[in-house]
């Protein structure tokens, strides 16, 4: 096997922590099945290992087509449901094949799926309640424009706006909206989102579709105690320079001292996916204080103003977010959300998985 190189960022993925959080899921909305939502390579996490942690769901959902492959490659043979269905019948096969059950947003997939050889596959429909992203509107819905009788659709699904603000009237309008249209349908219905299962019962229906909940991460963007962050990420200092007061660092020179300084230089850029926009003021953990990012980050690197008694040499590891840093106020400081930060982490971070420590 080859060394694990020390010059590279590493997303510590505990799997544990997503277990404990998708526990909470389940003793939150304990009449509903779970439909782990794990696209966008489980939200940065590593998506075959997160989800061969969690076979005891009942479901796996995805975006694309291409994603429920990947699962399917990795020999996973759970439920899994792909939210914006297919895109032309190449896709439509695909799904057939690999038994992926699509989620239909539009007329077109319709036609597409009534004019196929797969008229008898499981489909769900999805409906517009007020998001106005994807989904078929109420009318078109009412009209039985989802393709009938003449379709094998075992669950109708909606999408919630504002379920990280409970109080927000557009939750409650959206669940009416679903109630009304959903009623007299005897099959399996799903609205709520992380949001809607932590915060309305309501919304819980026959299956959940927790997704930045399972990885800790709170859709409010405020820190919330009952999840389990299972994200650290850290990077190595590669080097530690002196810097003269009115020094400048970096690219385009934004940041000049203000006083005789030290600065590290970490190993990590906006290559790997940290954000190079307003970055500068963010917080990082340096030997388990609190320091900040100064000047503008590059491809590979950035910079972090520390104090003249940190004692940090190059090759320590700087945390960036997880373990005694909360992912929300990185993504505050830098005018962001958790889910932009992890999901954006590229194939450069290696992703090193971990258990609880007995
Ligand atoms: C249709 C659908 N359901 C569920 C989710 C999971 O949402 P969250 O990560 O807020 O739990 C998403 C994510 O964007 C989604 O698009």
């Amino acid at each position: 096997m080859a060394p694990e190189l020390a010059n590279r960022p590493v997303a510590h993925v505990n799997l544990d922590a997503i277990q404990r959080n998708l526990d909470l899921a389940r003793r939150l909305a304990p009449r509903s099945k779970v439909m782990a939502v794990v696209k966008s390579n489980a939200y940065g996490h590593g998506v075959i290992s997160v989800c061969n942690a969690i076979l005891g769901v009942d479901a796996f959902a995805v975006a694309r087509v291409n994603e429920g492959l990947e699962l399917r490659e990795a020999g996973i043979e759970l439920p899994v449901y792909v939210l914006q269905g297919f895109l032309d019948t190449t896709e439509l096969d695909a799904c057939r094949i690999s038994r992926l059950v699509p989620m239909l947003h539009s007329p077109f997939q319709v036609e597409c799926l009534k004019a196929s050889r797969h008229r008898d596959m499981a489909v769900w429909i999805k409906i517009d309640t007020g998001m106005h992203r994807l989904g078929f509107s109420p009318e078109d819905f009412r009209l039985g424009m989802t393709g009938g009788e003449r379709l094998n659709v075992v669950g109708v699904m909606s999408h919630l706006a504002n379920a990280d603000q409970p109080d927000h009237p557009e939750n409650a309008a959206q669940i009416e909206i679903f109630n009304d249209l959903t009623r007299d349908l005897d099959c399996e219905l799903s609205i709520a989102n992380s949001g809607g299962i932590l915060n309305l019962p309501d919304s819980h229906f026959d299956w959940i579709r927790p997704g930045i909940m399972l990885y800790g991460g709170s859709p409010s963007g405020v820190t919330d105690p009952m999840l389990s962050p299972a994200m650290s990420l850290t990077a190595p200092i590669l080097a530690i320079n002196s810097v003269t007061k009115g020094d400048s660092i970096g690219y385009g020179s934004s940041w000049y001292a203000k006083r005789d300084t030290r600065v590290a230089v970490i190993g990590i850029g906006y290559a790997d996916g940290y954000p190079r926009e307003r970055a500068n003021d963010t917080p990082v953990l340096v030997g388990g204080e609190r320091r900040y990012i100064v000047g503008r980050t590059s491809m590979d690197m950035m910079f972090v103003e520390i104090e003249q008694d940190d004692a940090v040499s190059p090759g320590d590891s700087v945390t960036l977010w997880g373990d005694g840093l909360s992912i929300d106020d990185v993504g505050s400081a830098v005018g962001t959300i958790g889910y932009t930060l992890v999901s954006r982490l590229t194939p450069r971070v290696r992703r090193d998985f971990v258990r609880d420590a007995h």
